[in-house]
């Protein structure tokens, strides 16, 4: 390869009206802006609003009946315009009422199109930023431009026009995968990999024109573009997903991205800087393992051991544990480990190298890639972001005109108890979409081969938070040991053992001729010791024989005197499904044809031949997410 062009031109990070892009420059989008920044400030008065009513309503006792579908008043800004579930439109029952179904109701999707990676999330001045991969040309990859969307809440969205658009050699073939770093001043920049006119990737600066725009409308990418070429002995395809920065005890800033060398030793390169033009590569790297191919969107942050706060990449010192996670390009999966940064040497090190990263824990076992963490400053706690992606045939995606979803965006900490794995939950705004009244059941009990239907209503956008106890003598007499369970491999929910399937049924109808059942299985081994694994069996899901269909699942850490517990959050075709509080995360995607709108319904099931399980389960109906487009104009009818 090349070696890099020493650029002549300085980086220049503050506003250049000759240079300026795009509509914020024109009149018109002049005007926009003042039209935004008015609204912003409606806005946060609406919040405050919100939250007050939110306030009120917690304090309103629960009834145990949802008769009607009214929603919080917090539920979204629409305070005038209470949404909840999406419902067929009247008389249209046509043969793609099914395919319209699909659309996420409270989950991140723009109008249209094909999504993937979430790029440079960030808190703002106010707002939440998120950029992401996208083409605006068609459902499937291609031309892959930075769409921008901004939310107070994580939940209900303004789409902004794009932030960047292939428009130079080095990044015709795509904007990439990117990170934002907020510089000391203030100043906030983008490095992201360009995919070149030749199918390379380089790595590329882009800057916002004004980062005292609370909207961040206007990016630039840096002159003297691209700032890193791949280096000796690393393929010009197997170098990408730059990380946010940070700055090391030297002085010096680090970046690190994922790469592969010697054909299958997945691995992290680390780079220094002190211009961010000019990168060092360090002669180490910062971790590598074997067997794990390329390693994709390589994310490194602290994790407190005692507090369930999130970290900045600043706070370190004792009491802290670092995350290296990978996304891995062969298998699809997102990878992840802890252990300990070395911040002089720039080395990482797994706490458990039998479960180091590509070979050990996943953040999720079902559908869910190419995620990255942001620390939010403004609530002290780090996100999480990744993408759903389809399971369904291209040509399905094509007609709907759209394909994959961001998942709800999780807090990420560490399990302070187990201080083996992670910990990840819907952020509390999610609870904002809940309505006011909501479903319970309590101790309903479960007897081995029983499924008893909860009747709510439409169930199609819900939060479902249930949790079942086990006579624990039952547990520890029973001697049958089931030791190679294996979720992905047993039989699904339809294969009874001693202890267990037990869990919930949604988006099944009322025959169940389609279903997905969510479940735990506990399996004893031969010295008397059990796990406990939670598992989506997907393979009923839908009579379409052409979407794919699978049983994920992993093990979770079920501890002494805990009841086991899981929440559902259930949007039309994804359901995100959280163990023992968020140790561990499956995802499905199903595309049922005969559950679906009013025909959608809940189910508790005990297919354990030994044991009887009591459940109690809380159902909240969910609503719609707001996702407005620039400039805002509906927002602005609905409040004037
Ligand atoms: C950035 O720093 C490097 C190394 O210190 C230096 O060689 C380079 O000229 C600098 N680039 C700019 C644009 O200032
Ligand atoms: C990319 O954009 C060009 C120009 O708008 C369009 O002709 C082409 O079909 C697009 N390609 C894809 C894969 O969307
Ligand atoms: C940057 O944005 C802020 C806030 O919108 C505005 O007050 C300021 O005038 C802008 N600066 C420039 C140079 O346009
Ligand atoms: C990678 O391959 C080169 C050349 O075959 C070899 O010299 C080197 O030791 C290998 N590195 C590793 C980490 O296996
Ligand atoms: C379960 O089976 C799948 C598919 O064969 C395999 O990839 C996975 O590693 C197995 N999990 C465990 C924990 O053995
Ligand atoms: C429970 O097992 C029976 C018999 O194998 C099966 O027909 C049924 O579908 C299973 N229930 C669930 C929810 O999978």
């Amino acid at each position: 390869m090349a070696s890099p062009t020493t650029t002549t031109t300085p980086l220049i990070l503050h506003d250049d009206p000759e240079n300026r892009q795009t509509l914020a420059g024109s009149p018109a989008g002049r005007r926009r802006l003042s039209v935004a920044k008015v609204l912003s400030g409606i806005l946060v008065s609406v919040l405050v609003i919100c939250s007050l009513v939110a306030v009120i309503n917690n304090q309103t006792p629960p009834a145990a009946n949802n008769d009607g579908d009214k929603p919080s008043a917090a539920a979204s800004f629409t305070t005038q315009l209470p949404k909840t579930e999406r419902k067929q439109a009247p008389g249209k029952l046509d043969s793609n009422a099914d395919v319209e179904w699909q659309r996420s109701a409270y989950h991140f999707q723009p109008d249209k199109n094909f999504i993937s990676d979430p790029d440079g999330p960030m808190y703002h001045m106010g707002w939440y930023h998120l950029f992401y991969q996208y083409n605006p040309d068609s459902a499937i990859w291609g031309n892959i431009t930075w769409g921008h969307s901004i939310s107070k809440d994580m939940i209900n969205w303004f789409h902004l026009p794009f932030a960047m658009v292939p428009d130079h050699w080095y990044d015709i073939e795509g904007v990439m995968t990117g990170s934002a770093t907020v510089l000391p001043n203030g100043q906030i920049i983008m490095l992201y990999t360009g995919n070149a006119y030749d199918l390379s990737q380089l790595q590329c600066l882009a800057y916002a024109v004004n980062s005292s725009d609370p909207l961040l409308l206007e990016w630039k990418k840096y002159e003297g573009n691209p700032v890193l070429f791949p280096p000796p002995g690393v393929g010009f395809k197997d170098f990408r997903d730059p990380s946010t920065l940070w700055m090391g005890p030297d002085g010096e800033y680090r970046m690190v991205m994922g790469s592969k060398h010697n054909e299958t030793i997945g691995c992290a390169l680390i780079y220094h800087t002190t211009n961010f033009t000019h990168f060092e590569l360090q002669e180490e790297v910062l971790h590598a393992v074997p067997h794990t191919g390329m390693w994709e969107c390589v994310d490194l942050y602290p994790v407190s051991t005692t507090h369930t706060n999130g970290l900045d990449m600043v706070d370190n010192g004792p009491n802290v544990k670092h995350v290296l996670k990978q996304s891995g390009d062969e298998d699809r999966h997102d990878w992840y480990a802890i252990g300990t940064y070395d911040v002089v040497t720039d080395k990482w090190y797994p706490d458990d190298p039998e479960n180091d990263v590509g070979i050990g824990l996943r953040y999720d076992y079902g559908k869910f890639y190419a995620s990255k963490t942001f620390y939010d400053q403004h609530k002290q706690r780090r996100v999480l972001w990744g993408y759903v992606g389809e399971t369904d045939p291209q040509k399905y995606d094509l007609s709907k005109g759209w394909a994959n979803i961001l998942n709800i965006p999780r807090t990420i900490v560490l399990d302070t108890k187990t201080k083996a794995n992670l910990i990840q939950w819907p952020i509390e705004e999610t609870e904002k979409l809940r309505s006011k009244k909501y479903d319970e059941f309590k101790d309903v009990e479960l007897q081995p081969g029983s499924l008893i239907p909860l009747e709510i209503g439409t169930a199609t956008q819900l939060d479902i938070v249930a949790t079942f106890e086990i006579d624990e003598k039952m547990l520890e007499s029973t001697l049958e040991a089931d030791v190679l369970f294996n979720c992905t491999t047993s039989e699904g929910s339809v294969g009874r053992g001693v202890l267990g399937p037990f869990g919930v049924v949604v988006l099944a109808d009322a025959q169940r001729s389609e279903q997905l059942p969510v479940y735990f299985y506990i399996a004893k081994d031969t010295d008397g010791s059990s796990r406990t694994y939670f598992c989506a069996d997907e393979t009923r899901s839908s009579k379409d024989k052409d979407v794919g269909k699978w049983v994920y699942g992993s093990s979770v850490p079920v501890l002494q005197g805990e009841k086991y517990n899981m929440r559902l959050l259930v949007d039309h075709s994804i359901v995100e499904g959280f163990a023992q509080n968020g140790r561990t995360v499956v995802t499905s995607r199903v595309y049922p044809t005969m559950a679906i709108y009013g025909a959608a319904k809940v189910f508790l099931f005990n297919n354990a031949t030994g044991i009887s399980v009591k459940a109690s389960v809380k159902i909240w109906k969910m609503a719609e997410a707001e996702l407005d487009p620039f400039p805002f104009s509906g927002l602005l009818d609905r409040l004037v």
